[in-house]
């Protein structure tokens, strides 16, 4: 079965202000972050699926190994805020075209905002914060290569 979307509208629901063009520094925005991408993504592949052992070689471990290095946090926190907001961006666009009414096209906004929000704050905790061997009451769950309680 398929779907037929219909084509988006030609007035957008949010209309030019006076000010700043955040539209144009949007549209900047997608192409600068989209040329670092590139960059970011390929060489994110090539480390984790392609050099070393290879896609079989990653396990817990390799990204303990990963996050114990300045470098790899900083790498993998700029991969996350340029994709996450290049995402939202385009999505806030889709959004823009195809949602009608002022109403859900704010709700649809707001929701996107907050997930976007939410993600960017859980993934920078998650990258600055990473301890492999956290002081537990359960030491059998954690991995093989922490001390000894
Ligand atoms: C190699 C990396 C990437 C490059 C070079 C790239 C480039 C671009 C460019 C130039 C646009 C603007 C298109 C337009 O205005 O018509 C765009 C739109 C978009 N990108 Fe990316 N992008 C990349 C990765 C990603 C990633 C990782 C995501 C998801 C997190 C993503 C999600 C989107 C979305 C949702 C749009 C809006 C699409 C639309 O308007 O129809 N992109 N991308």
């Amino acid at each position: 079965m398929t779907a037929t979307l219909e084509g988006p509208r030609s007035t957008p629901v949010v209309r030019r202000r006076r000010g700043k063009n955040w539209e144009k520094w949007g549209w900047i925005y997608m192409r600068a972050s989209g040329l670092l991408l590139v960059v970011l993504i390929f060489g994110h592949l090539l480390i984790n699926l392609y050099a070393g052992g290879g896609v079989s070689a990653l396990d817990f471990a390799f990204v303990a190994g990963k996050y114990a290095t300045p470098f790899w946090q900083v790498y993998d926190f700029l991969l996350l805020w340029l994709a996450l907001i290049h995402g939202a961006n385009g999505m806030r666009t889709i959004i823009n075209d195809y949602s009608s009414g002022r109403f859900m096209n704010r709700a649809f906004k707001y929701a996107l905002g907050g997930s976007t929000v939410v993600l960017l704050l859980l993934g920078t905790l998650v990258i600055f914060t990473f301890d492999p061997c956290p002081v537990t009451s359960h030491p059998e769950l954690l991995p093989s290569f922490c001390p000894a309680p």
